[in-house]
């Protein structure tokens, strides 16, 4: 691919430190399966599935038909007082796929508005029952539910939060964090056994200080993504279910990243044998080609909605909120030819399965190595955490993201973690590659 000229005067990068940037662009023009080229032609692996969103690899040809056929046929309808077949046919999978009672299906185009979405109906669903004094929402240290302003208040990333004081949110509160680096720093595909309940304080605490029958909703991710590929403690999920049940709580699951097979299953809540009443998904399920989010919420939500409209006229809208492009048709064919590619080829089983292999490797490629103090996998993902430069959070995950960016691997650093999740199609070569690369980095930079 020859070098394309272009300004770099224009375009703000998202998350990215605008200044170095330009100093040392990553700039990709073309990809295929689990390859990147860039602006100056070399080949770069992904190992991040491109954050989480190519489960399939790059470059799908059932995927990029469905869509090119899409164009041609209906390129866009309005969504409001109007649907179209290919956000039908999306939602009926969606819902098929999900667990319990999930059977309903509220689009929109990214986890982040999946977030707002979730919280938005978490309140008109109790006001429905009833219940509208339930406004308090409960999240966790080190949560990440996007960007906008409900998921960044109940999101609990400092550096997120830090500028926007007053205008988060503010009738939030937030669990406790799901790390122990003493008895827990590594973890292989499996569930860390605490001796301590971390849902105490729960119960003990922030439910008592607001009272459980001023709370809405509890959102967690099942697995603490962005923050780095955090476990839950064994037998978490379970009791949160529990402990929202008892108080009339509902429980939200943000399987922005954990849904659509990253854990070897259709979702967290499948993993962990435990069923929210809200599901909030983007990324994968369009294999990140077009963005494409959405809520699944249970039947008992949207009955209790449509039941509090009985008595309304006909024209009644039940729920006050939408987006331009909820369901669009061309994003909805994208979905509904990745989800049929994810079990075509049954990628999740394969997911699975290298995860294994992804968990061993980065086991015995990480341990010892300098500055590696924890190294956690399960599912296709793992992180090694390293210790911070003393004064400098974040900077030597961020110079080991660069190392194996200029050795052609792209890795994802979260404070001073490396995340590796590589789309499902990942060989063992490929795997190897992955860890060598990093290894050899953490090791330049001890
Ligand atoms: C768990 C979780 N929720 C929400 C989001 C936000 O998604 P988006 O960037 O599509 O708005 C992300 C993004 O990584 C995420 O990991």
């Amino acid at each position: 691919m020859a070098y394309q000229e272009f300004s770099m005067e224009h375009h703000w990068l998202p998350f990215t430190p605008n200044r170095s940037f330009r100093k040392d662009p990553r700039i990709f023009v073309a990809a295929e399966g689990m390859h990147f080229t860039t602006h100056d032609g070399r080949q770069v692996l992904d190992g991040i599935s491109s954050l989480w969103c190519v489960g399939a690899g790059h470059n799908r040809k059932p995927i990029n038909e469905a869509i090119k056929k899409q164009l041609d046929t209906l390129d866009y309808a309005t969504a409001f007082q109007a649907g179209n077949d290919q956000a039908f046919k999306a939602a009926e999978i969606i819902a098929g796929m999900a667990p319990g009672d999930l059977n309903k299906v509220l689009f929109c185009n990214s986890g982040s508005e999946a977030a707002d979405t979730s919280l938005k109906l978490a309140l008109a669903y109790h006001r429905a029952c009833g219940e509208g004094q339930r406004n308090v929402f409960i999240g966790r240290e080190k949560g990440y539910h996007g960007v906008g302003f409900g998921g960044m208040s109940v999101g609990g990333i400092p550096a997120n939060r830090k500028a926007y004081g007053a205008a988060l949110l503010p009738r939030v509160d937030h669990l406790r964090f799901i790390h122990d680096p003493v008895n827990h720093a590594y973890i292989n595909g499996v569930e860390p056994e605490w001796s301590e309940d971390l849902l105490l304080e729960l119960e003990d605490r922030i439910l008592p200080l607001h009272d459980p029958s001023n709370v809405a909703a509890v959102m967690v991710e099942p697995v603490a993504g962005s923050a780095g590929w955090y476990l839950p403690p064994k037998g978490y999920l379970r009791r949160l279910r529990e402990i929202c049940d008892r108080h009339g709580i509902l429980l939200i699951f943000d399987e922005v990243i954990t849904g659509f097979g990253r854990l070897g299953s259709n979702f967290g809540a499948d993993y962990y044998g435990v069923v929210p009443d809200m599901l909030n998904f983007a990324k994968c399920v369009t294999n990140g080609v077009i963005p494409l989010g959405g809520v699944i919420c249970s039947d008992r939500i949207y009955d209790a909605m449509m039941h509090a409209h009985a008595g309304a006229p006909e024209h009644a809208v039940e729920f006050f909120h939408g987006y331009t492009y909820s369901g669009h048709p061309v994003a909805c064919a994208a979905a509904i030819a990745t989800l049929e590619l994810f079990q075509q080829e049954d990628l999740f089983e394969r997911a699975g399965q290298m995860g294994l292999l992804l968990g061993d490797a980065m086991h015995s490629g990480f341990k010892g190595l300098p500055n590696v103090i924890g190294i956690r996998s399960l599912g296709l993902a793992g992180a090694v955490e390293l210790s911070p430069v003393a004064g400098a959070p974040g900077k030597r995950a961020y110079d080991i993201f660069m190392d194996c960016f200029h050795h052609g691997v792209l890795v994802r650093p979260a404070a001073d973690n490396i995340v590796l999740c590589p789309p499902y199609i990942v060989e063992q070569a490929h795997i190897e590659r992955i860890v060598e690369v990093v290894a050899d980095a953490i090791r330049r930079h001890a």
